[in-house]
This record gives C-alpha cells, structure tokens and sequence, in this order.
C-alpha cells in the first residue's frame, strides 16, 4: 500500500469543497454539498450511495455538465492536473471531455448508434480530438479495438452495432471510452443493465484498461461486490456529502459510519447484486428537505442528540480513513495532534 511521502506526485484531480445545487420550484436542492476528494493518476475511487445521494451529479459537476437551467454549480474547485476545470471556457472544457476525461454513461450498450459501423464510432474521438493523423487512423482503430479483444478487429471495422454481441459491444464502447487516451474514465454505473457475464468481463476488462494505460478511475455504483473489484478506495455519500472514505479493504473491515456499516449489512452475499438497501429502515433523504444536524441522523440507530442539530466534521481516523460522524467526534483531537506530528 501507498504509504504518504514527499516522493508522492500531486493528484490528477482534486476536488475541493464543491457544491452544486438544483433550484426548482419545491425549493433548493443540494445534490452536491460540499465534497471534496482528491485521486492519483492511475487509481480509483468508487462512489458509493443510494439512489438520490448525488454521485451523478458529482461526477457531471467535474466534466461540467450539470442539466441546465435548474441545476449549477454554485462553488468549490476541479483541479484537473493543477488546473481548474470551473474557471476555464467551455472551448477549453471541450478538450477536456473525451479526449482527458472520458466518462461512460449509465446504459453503455445505447451508447453505441445502430445506423455507424463499429470503424467510424471508434475513429469519431480521434477525429475530433485530432489525435492520430488520417494515414493512421484505422489503424490506430483496429489497435483499440484489439485492445479491448475484439478478434481480427480489421475485418469487423465495416460491421454494425447489430453484428455484434452484446459483451463485444460493451467492449467497444470501452475502446470509444480511451480512444483518445485519457487519463480519467468516469464510469457511472455502467453495469447496471449487462447480465452478469458480461458485466464480469467488462470489470475485467476496465481492470485491463487501467494496468495498460496508468488509467484512473471514477467508479460509480451501489454495488459492493463490483467495487471490490475495481476500486482502490471508496467514498460513501449520503444526502450530497461524503460522509466517509477509505480503502476497499478498510470498508470490508472496519466501516466507522453507521450508513456504510447499514450498507454492509444490507448485503447477505458479496457476489450478489443488490440494487436497494432494503434493509435500512427509513427513506434515503430529499436533498430539497433536509433536517438539520446529520442527513443520516432520522435513520441512524446510532444516534445522539448532536446528531439533530448540528453537521458532523470530517475527521481522519487512519491512514487514507476519514469519516463525519460525531461518534468518532472524540478521535478528532487525536487525529489533529497526529497531524501536526507528522507534518514536523
Ligand atoms: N434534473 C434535476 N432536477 C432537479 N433535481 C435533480 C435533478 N437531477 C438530480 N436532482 C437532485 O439531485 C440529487 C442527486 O441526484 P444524482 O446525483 O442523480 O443521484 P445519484 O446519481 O446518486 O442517484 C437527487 O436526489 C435529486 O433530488
Ligand atoms: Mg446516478
């Protein structure tokens, strides 16, 4: 494991305290309330929650593609390799999208379009983006594609979406994804729709991706047994805030928020699917009512007073461990004395 040193290179992305909020006539909601992670070239962080909790909008705030008009980004900073991402044009933003930061969406197989060959859909990125010379291009196509294992891919360019099956065109997708080589892939759930098979051999082959290219990865899912397989570190969200992160072994092992140890526990088998948390008493919270205090607090079985009325701090509680909660509230006096020991 990765231990904190002077030697460690700055993170590709930094998110610093970002909000974003969707104003309607039912009031503001606050999808996105203040979160703030960083990820290092080559790792990746899943994002972990119920339906509602906001890693969509997480994600769509960095490539700044929150639906207009009713949502926006209302503060906080995406430092994408030392630059920030919210104070560029959106020319600039539109180099970033695709060609540095890709992101595939939640029904994958529909992002394939039935009337182009398998050729064209993979060389649109590259043509866009100019990454490969014209003399080049199919070639270049062809690599991807056997990249991602598609057979004789050189024979299959002139083919369509049909003609292929339904893994395969997962895979293609995945080389749409990288064709322009970038260096964070966004995958929002993207195996939500695949039967397991195939869903195993796209995690195989994202796994594949990320060794071969130094990929990193923003995974979002509310399946704990894909995350096992494809995240280094975890962030739990809950009502727009990350209300802890950590390692995937740590979240196994010692979860210190009473909503990931409920989410834990909400699953009887790690290789099952689950698609809701059935077994946490109480509806995930509207980010348009919020109480005050701890968004968790009206379903935590945990819960204190301070609880209702005031927002818990972050505070670390281990290496690469950081959870808001006031019952580890005590350990962050030592955690902070930790802090400024290890900065002499
Ligand atoms: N188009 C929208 N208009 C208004 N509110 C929205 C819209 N999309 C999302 N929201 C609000 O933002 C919250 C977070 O949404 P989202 O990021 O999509 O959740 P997740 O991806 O975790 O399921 C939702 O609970 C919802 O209240
Ligand atoms: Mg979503």
């Amino acid at each position: 494991m990765d231990t904190e040193s002077s030697t460690t290179p700055a993170p590709l992305l930094e998110v610093k305290d970002l909000r974003t909020y969707f104003y309607t006539r039912s009031g503001t909601g606050r999808a996105v309330d203040g979160v703030s992670f960083t990820l290092k070239q080559g790792e990746s962080l899943g994002l972990l929650g119920e339906s509602g909790c906001g890693k969509s909008m997480t994600s769509l705030s960095i490539l700044r593609l929150v639906p207009r008009p009713a949502g926006r980004i209302v503060s906080g900073q995406v430092l994408f390799r030392g630059r920030d991402l919210l104070r560029i044009s959106e020319q600039d933003m539109r180099r970033v999208r695709g060609k540095e930061i890709a992101m595939i969406l939640q029904d994958p197989l529909s992002t394939l379009n039935p009337v182009f060959t398998i050729g064209n859909q993979v060389a649109e990125p590259l043509r866009v983006h100019g990454v490969v010379s014209r003399s080049r291009l199919w070639e270049r196509v062809s690599k991807l594609l056997s990249l991602v294992r598609i057979p004789a891919p050189e024979s299959r360019l002139k083919d369509y979406p049909h003609q292929f099956s339904g893994g395969m065109r997962q895979r293609v997708v995945g080389a749409t994804a990288i064709a322009a080589g970038p260096r964070l892939l966004i995958a929002d759930e993207p195996t939500t729709s695949l039967d397991v098979t195939i869903q195993a051999q796209y995690l195989r082959l994202l796994k594949e991706l990320q060794r071969e290219s130094n990929l990193s990865i923003i995974y979002i899912t509310h399946d704990l047994a894909t995350l096992a397989r494809i995240c280094d570190r975890v962030a739990v969200m809950y009502a727009g805030k990350i209300v802890e992160q950590l390692t995937v072994e740590a979240l196994f092992e010692r979860p210190a928020h009473p909503y990931t140890e409920a989410l834990l526990q909400s699953v009887p088998r790690m290789d099952r699917k689950v698609h809701r948390f059935a077994s946490i008493e109480g509806s995930p919270p509207v980010v348009y009512d919020l109480p005050p205090g701890c968004a968790f607090a009206p379903r935590c079985p945990k819960a204190m007073d301070i609880c209702r009325s005031e927002s818990p701090p972050a505070t670390r509680i281990g290496a690469d461990h950081h959870v808001s909660c006031w019952l580890h509230e005590k350990d962050e006096h030592e955690s902070h004395a930790a802090g400024s020991q290890e900065r002499q």
